[in-house]
């Protein structure tokens, strides 16, 4: 690990353009997303996405989402489909990736796509990632800016807690909006797969598409993300579907009750999507383990149990 400092930069033209510099010499650079801050590199420098690998920790197996300034830019990488047009003209900018078959001639590096023949695009709604990836003109790999199998990060101080001197610089906003991952639509196949529940929920795809996504089958193979069944884990051991905390437990809650911190006093699931893993991170490391609440598992609560799941799981 360097021991340097990483650069901290703002929102302005200034950082945004610093951000679009530092990719474009194949640094590593975390910036906001609506969904959870970033870690970015430039998807065309194989070793700049190397480095994302190192910097995180993460098993190489595991693709990465290109994020691009626009449906136009996505389509010099991918082979766009009429399903990829209706959901893009619906939701994007916005908490959506899509999976797409490779195009010829995509420039892309393989550690992205972790070998596969597909690339999983996205255009994020956050200002400041918008400007830098108009900045840079090209497609920047992020996963979530944190070190593989942690809590996902939705501020900047989570991000430097995790990686500052393992990253050149974090472009700071303040919390993200959303605070859960992008939901994560497979459309290489014969008809749309939901690869990962997250901050657009699947009734609101269902409702554009006119059918049911269908799911994967938890014996396919790890193409799908959401793989490691250990994921997003805190240090502290966690107990789901808790009514109250135990002993020592500290209690996260969910609707009016009495408890350490509540993820939405009124029930609000969108509320509670963007509370998660910044109120994971506050209860976590202190030593104590931690009792959830129920949360429902409609629309964003769907998400938000699968990461409460995988924070729960054990960590071998
Ligand atoms: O909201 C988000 O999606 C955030 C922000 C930074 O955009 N990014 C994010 O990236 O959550 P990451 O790397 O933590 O999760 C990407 C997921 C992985 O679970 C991976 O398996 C899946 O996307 N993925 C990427 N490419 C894929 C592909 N070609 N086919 C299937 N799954 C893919
Ligand atoms: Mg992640």
């Amino acid at each position: 690990m360097s021991s340097a400092q990483s650069e901290i930069l703002g929102p302005d033209q200034a950082g945004t353009a610093r951000a679009a510099e530092l990719l474009r010499m194949g640094a590593l650079v975390a910036f906001p997303t609506e969904t959870v801050y970033g870690l970015g590199a430039d998807a065309r420098n194989g070793t700049a996405v190397a480095n994302i690998y190192a910097a995180k920790g993460r098993p190489a197996f595991n693709p990465l989402i290109a994020h691009v300034a626009s449906a136009a830019a996505a389509q010099r990488y991918v082979v766009w489909n009429d399903l990829a047009e209706v959901l893009a003209n619906a939701f994007w900018p916005g908490p959506l990736s899509l999976v797409l078959p490779l195009k010829e001639g995509h420039g892309i590096s393989g550690l992205v796509t972790a070998g596969l023949s597909t690339l999983a695009v996205r255009v994020p709604a956050h200002p400041a990632a918008h400007a830098i990836l108009e900045a840079l003109d090209g497609p920047v790999a992020a996963p979530s800016a944190n070190p593989s199998g942690g809590i996902s990060p939705t501020t900047a101080a989570h991000v430097l807690g995790g990686l500052n001197g393992r990253i050149a610089a974090v472009l700071n906003d303040g919390p993200c909006d959303v605070g859960l991952e992008s939901t994560i639509i497979g459309l290489a196949g014969n008809l749309p797969m939901l690869l990962r529940p997250g901050g657009l929920a699947a009734e609101e795809i269902e409702a554009v598409l006119g059918r049911p996504l269908i799911t994967r089958d938890a014996t396919d193979p790890l193409t799908a993300p959401g793989q490691l069944l250990s994921h997003y884990a805190p240090d502290s051991a966690l107990r789901l579907n808790a009514q109250a905390g135990e002993g020592d437990e500290l209690f996260l809650g969910f609707g009016p009750m009495d408890c350490d911190l509540n993820l939405s006093e009124t029930g609000d699931l969108a509320e509670a999507a963007a509370n998660l893993f910044g109120h994971l991170h506050s209860l976590d490391g202190q030593g104590r383990a931690i009792a959830v609440a129920p949360v429902p598992h409609h629309g964003l609560g769907q998400a938000i149990n699968d990461r409460l799941q995988r924070a729960a799981a054990p960590k071998s």
